[in-house]
Order: C-alpha cells, then structure tokens, then sequence
C-alpha cells in the first residue's frame, strides 16, 4: 500500500512545485514594481520603474491642469493656469494666502523710463517667443510646461529645476582655489556695505554659445543676504541659455531664489513652489527675441526687483509693463529685512577638467574693450534705497576670477549713468 501511494503523493507534490514556480515567474515578471516597493533586490529594471514612478510624480506636481494650452514656435507648450492653481500654492505657509494683485509701491523714478522707450518707438521691442500663437485669459497665467526629456536630463529627479553648486563667490573673501574648483565663472559688478532694497539693470541680450550640454551662460541681477556660507539668501533674475535646463540653446527669461546657498530651498522660474506669478502675459523660462547681432542690432531688456515697503515681498518687473509677481518674505531669512549686496553681470559653468577651459561664451562671446555693439553691456544700474528711491550705486567693484577668459569693464556717462561692459569667449590663447 505503501508502495503504491508513492507515486501519488510524488505527482502531487510535482504538481505544488510547478505551480509555486509559475506563480514565482508571474509574480517577478507581471509584478516587479510591487516586488521592488516591498523592499526586493535592486534591479537595473527595479531602478528604472522607480525612476519612472519619480518622474511621473514630480510632472504632475510640476504642470497644474491647465483652461488652455498654447504651442510655441519652439517647441515649448504654454500652459495657462488658474492662477490659484499655481505652483506657489502647494506651499504648506501660503494655504491662506491672499494674492496681492498688485504691490502697494513702486520704487521712485521707475516710470521716467517710459518716456525714453517711446522714444525709440521704431524699434522692435523684446517679446516671448509664444506670443505669436496666443495669449493666456486672464486670472490665469502662462506655465512653461515641464516635459519628461527635461526632468530626465537633470542628474536626479531631486535636482531638477535647481542650480548645480554654489554659484555667487564673495569677491573679497573666498578662496581662489574653491572658484577654480566649482567651475562657475563671473565677470560681475558689485556694491556691498549698505541696506539695499532692491537693484534695477537693463540688460543687453544676446545668444552665447554653449560647447557642453551641461554647462550654462547667463547674465543677471543677484539680490544677496546673508554670509556666503549655508544660509545665503539670493534673488536672481535675468536671460540665460542652459540647454541642461530646456534642451535647446534659446535665449529664455529666468528667475532664480534660494535661502540657503543653493541646498534645499528654492529653484528656477516655477519649479518649486516659492514664487507667485501675478502676470497672464509673461512665462518665466521661455524663449525672448529679438536677440542683438554682432555689429548689428541691440536689444535690452529691464529687470527691476524690488521690495514692497508695506507688505515685505519682493516683487519683479520685467520690461517698463510687465509686473510678474512676488517672492513672499517669508521665504527668506536675511532678505525677510534687506539685502546686504547686489551683484550684476555674467556667469558661465566651465566643465573642462585639469586647468583648460571651455568655449561656453559670456556675454556677446566679446571682450569689453570692442564696446557697443559688439560686447555685451549692462547700463541704468540703480539700486532701490530705504525711502524707496531708485538711485545710482555708490563704490561699485568689480570682480572676475581669470580676466583673459571673461571680462568686466566699469564706465559712467549722462546717457547711461552707471553702466558696465562684459563677457568672452572663454577658451583662447590666452584662456587655454
Ligand atoms: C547647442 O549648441 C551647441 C554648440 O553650438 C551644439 O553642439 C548643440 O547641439 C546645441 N544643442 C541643442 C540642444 O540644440
Ligand atoms: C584657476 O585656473 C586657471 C586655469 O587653469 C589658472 O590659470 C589660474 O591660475 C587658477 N587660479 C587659481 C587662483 O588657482
């Protein structure tokens, strides 16, 4: 009896082990997302769901479900969101948040402009690229949106949206050695030793090349606070290229905030929740035109930040019309009161290893002395004093780490008032 049970029981358990096998092949085949959740071995294909997961979440979270979408000539899609709907809202402190419409003031002698730009009428003015195919209703504001390729590029999903390293040096005290170090490279002016409350420029924009995909140019106004160690408070705005970024080499409006040198607060343009955009006409981080030739055309823009003496934000003008929107104060530490220092100028990322030097240009790709038309400028620098007053800065410096690779040149005159020549072309003779 014995014998002849055997074969039976032998069957049966044929038959469990057979099952258990398939179900383990179904389970890893049909299921290792949620093999990989539960804790299972890391896996190049465990990793890549993950990543995949990721990315997908920090999309949604990124691009809020828009009334209406526009197609820029290129490329980029304008989301136009509610503007309650905004990034800026996920923020746990600005649940309540009222929006200011508009700031309570506008710093002193902003509007004297005005009249210098109808005086050159004729000349085209600078405007975004995805105008030419609509505009966002209002109550709404237009949102670049974030595609996979552009979150895919940035070395983690953490990091999309934020900058690579410390990026602004304290021309009088850090060491040369950290600059060569972290790659960044200015050629910048400077004021220091004062309560600032805002700075205005008008920048000349143009479409420096960039020799690696991960390297960027840009030319900007920095907002600073605090010591250039773990807390440093800054507020950025201006033009950059950053294929990294949006992967292409367009010249494109950017914004910039962290309250904690670069590390865990803060982002570019709307790629966190910090910012709130106001404006239904501007999209912070894509393309401007026209862009200024060599020996022809030049085209500027203004960028005015300042802050709202009653509410406490830090607001940003773009061109003489265009008021974006607010940084709350809360957002920051030392700039909740006032900014210690502003900067204006270039910056580029040099990635070349071993003490050579990348092509990537500053600027117009120019050296200050060709002058006008050929090296970039900054000109109108001002800076917003404590009685809300824009005014020409006083003891201005100027800084760049390897001066035969970026240059910066001071000048003032009755047209110009305080104004300064920049850029290069990083890699040359004498920048090998
Ligand atoms: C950007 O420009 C560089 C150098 O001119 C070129 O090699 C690269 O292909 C361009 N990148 C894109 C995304 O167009
Ligand atoms: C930084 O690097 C450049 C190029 O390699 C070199 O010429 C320069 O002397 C370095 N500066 C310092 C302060 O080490």
């Amino acid at each position: 009896m014995a014998a002849a049970r055997a074969p039976a029981s032998f069957h049966r358990c044929l038959t469990v082990l057979f099952v258990l096998v398939a179900v383990a092949l179904l389970l890893s085949a049909c299921c290792a997302e949620g093999a990989a959740a539960a804790g299972g071995k890391a896996t190049p294909r465990r990793r890549q769901l993950l990543r995949q997961r990721q990315v997908d979440y920090h999309l949604r979270r990124l691009n809020k479900p828009p009334v209406a979408s526009i197609e820029s000539p290129d490329g980029d899609i304008i989301d136009c969101v509610p503007i309650s709907s905004q990034p800026a809202f996920d923020h746990p402190f600005l649940k309540d948040h009222t929006i200011q419409t508009r700031p309570a003031y506008h710093p002193e002698g902003l509007y004297d402009e005005s009249k210098a730009a109808s005086s050159q009428k004729d000349k085209q003015k600078i405007t975004q690229m995805w105008h030419q195919n609509g505009m966002c209703q209002e109550n709404t504001i237009p949102i670049r949106r974030t595609k996979k390729e552009d979150v895919l590029r940035a070395s983690s999903v953490k990091r999309y949206g934020k900058k690579m390293h410390k990026s602004t040096p304290n021309p009088s005290s850090i060491e040369p050695d950290m600059l060569n170090e972290s790659g960044h490279q200015h050629a910048i002016a400077y004021v220091e030793g004062d309560k600032y409350y805002g700075a205005k420029a008008t920048i000349n924009v143009w479409q420096p090349s960039i020799q690696q995909g991960n390297e960027f140019s840009l030319s900007q106004l920095w907002i600073l606070g605090g010591s250039f160690g773990q807390d440093l408070n800054s507020i950025e705005a201006g033009w950059q290229v950053s294929p990294d970024l949006y992967g292409d080499n367009n010249t494109r409006l950017f914004t910039y905030w962290t309250s904690d040198a670069y590390q865990a607060t803060g982002c570019y343009n709307l790629l966190c929740s910090g910012f709130i955009q106001t404006n239904n006409q501007i999209a912070m981080g894509a393309s401007i035109f026209p862009i200024s030739n060599y020996g022809g055309s030049q085209y500027d823009i203004n960028i005015l930040v300042w802050k709202d003496p009653k509410e406490g934000n830090w607001w940003l003008q773009f061109g003489n019309d265009y008021v974006l929107g607010y940084w709350p104060s809360f957002l920051f530490s030392y700039l909740a009161d006032s900014a210690s220092m502003i900067e204006w100028g270039g910056e580029v990322v040099n990635t070349e290893p071993d003490g050579s030097h990348t092509s990537t240009q500053m600027g117009s790709g120019h050296f200050p002395e060709e002058g006008f038309g050929k090296s970039s400028y900054f000109k109108n620098i001002q800076v917003v004093d404590s009685t809300n007053n824009l005014k020409a800065p006083r003891g201005i410096g100027s800084y760049t780490e390897q001066s035969n690779c970026y240059d910066v040149q001071n000048g003032n005159n009755g047209d110009w008032g305080t104004y300064f020549y920049y850029g290069g072309p990083g890699k040359n003779p004498n920048c090998p």
